[in-house]
């Protein structure tokens, strides 16, 4: 444990930053939690706290972080749990002159226990404190990535991009056809059951934050356009109506997706 970390979360009330601060209280840190209304305020925090974490909405990221980087004396660490990290990581290079590391738990904040989860880290500007960090999930058994913020919003083009566009459409197309979630539950299958789920999370839980996930990723437009053109193929392919003609493309996908060693 390194001695004299004080830790200040700026939306240490909402889902992910409460997450972060128990990790941190398990680790013996003092941790102090701010949202809108409760806790420090910026100058303050970056004064008591020698790590201040940003755990905030997407949209108002860049303007939390214009409040407290400045503040930041050099020798300490500004962070985020931000979704996304392109965009934050330059904020925070930009309003600070401290150490900076992006930070990316690839999970909720229902988990308890990050044995086994992926954590990216992008330490953008640090010595000192990305071992600290590294090492504090790494006693977790989670698996870190360490990487750089262009490599993590490109891998999240797939993982969050393509993938919540795909349950988005889903979601629409079962809109469309006038059925509400309810009446399909009887006849659902444990895997459309699945599918569902995935679709409560974002139209009920958590809206804004997918919307931003979506409209912030540098990749959304070749997404777009690889998700487009992909339906076009699959739909000439089953209009044919030739079970060989499908089985065809799922063949060659499938050695794609599961290259031979
Ligand atoms: N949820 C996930 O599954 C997940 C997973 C990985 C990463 N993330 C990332 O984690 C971050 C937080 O997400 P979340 O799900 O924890 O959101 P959340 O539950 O809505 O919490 C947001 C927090 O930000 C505070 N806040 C809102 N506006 C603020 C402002 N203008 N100034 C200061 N504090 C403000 C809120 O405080 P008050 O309400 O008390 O004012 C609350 O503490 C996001 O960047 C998200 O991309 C989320």
């Amino acid at each position: 444990m390194m001695k004299d970390v004080v830790i200040g979360i700026i939306g240490g009330t909402g889902g992910m930053g409460r997450w972060f601060a128990e990790l941190m209280r398990g680790e013996g840190y003092p941790v102090h939690c701010a949202g809108r209304r409760d806790g420090m305020r910026p100058e303050e925090m970056a004064r008591v706290c020698n790590v201040v974490v940003i755990s905030v909405p997407i949209d108002v990221t860049g303007a939390v972080i214009a409040k407290v980087g400045p503040h930041m004396p050099g020798e300490s660490l500004l962070m985020d749990l931000t979704s996304l990290k392109e965009e934050p990581v330059r904020a925070m290079l930009n309003a600070s002159g401290c150490e900076v590391i992006g930070c990316h738990p690839l999970f909720g904040p229902t988990v308890i226990c990050v044995e086994g989860y992926n954590v990216i880290l992008c330490p953008a500007r640090s010595k000192a404190w990305f071992p600290w960090l590294k090492a504090i999930f790494e006693r977790h058994r989670a698996v870190v990535t360490v990487t750089t913020p262009e490599e993590h919003d490109r891998m999240m083009a797939v993982i969050q991009v393509l993938n919540h566009l795909h349950t988005i459409h889903l979601g629409i197309l079962l809109g469309q056809e006038e059925r509400s979630i309810p009446a399909l539950q009887p006849w659902s299958t444990p895997v459309f059951e699945q599918k569902l789920e995935m679709i409560r999370k974002i139209f009920q839980d958590q809206p804004d934050m997918y919307a931003e996930i979506l409209a912030r990723n540098a990749h959304l437009e070749r997404i777009c356009t690889i998700y487009r053109d992909t339906f076009e193929l699959l739909e000439k392919t089953v209009r044919t109506k030739e079970s060989s003609e499908i089985i065809n493309l799922i063949g060659r996908t499938k050695e794609k997706l599961w290259p031979k060693p």
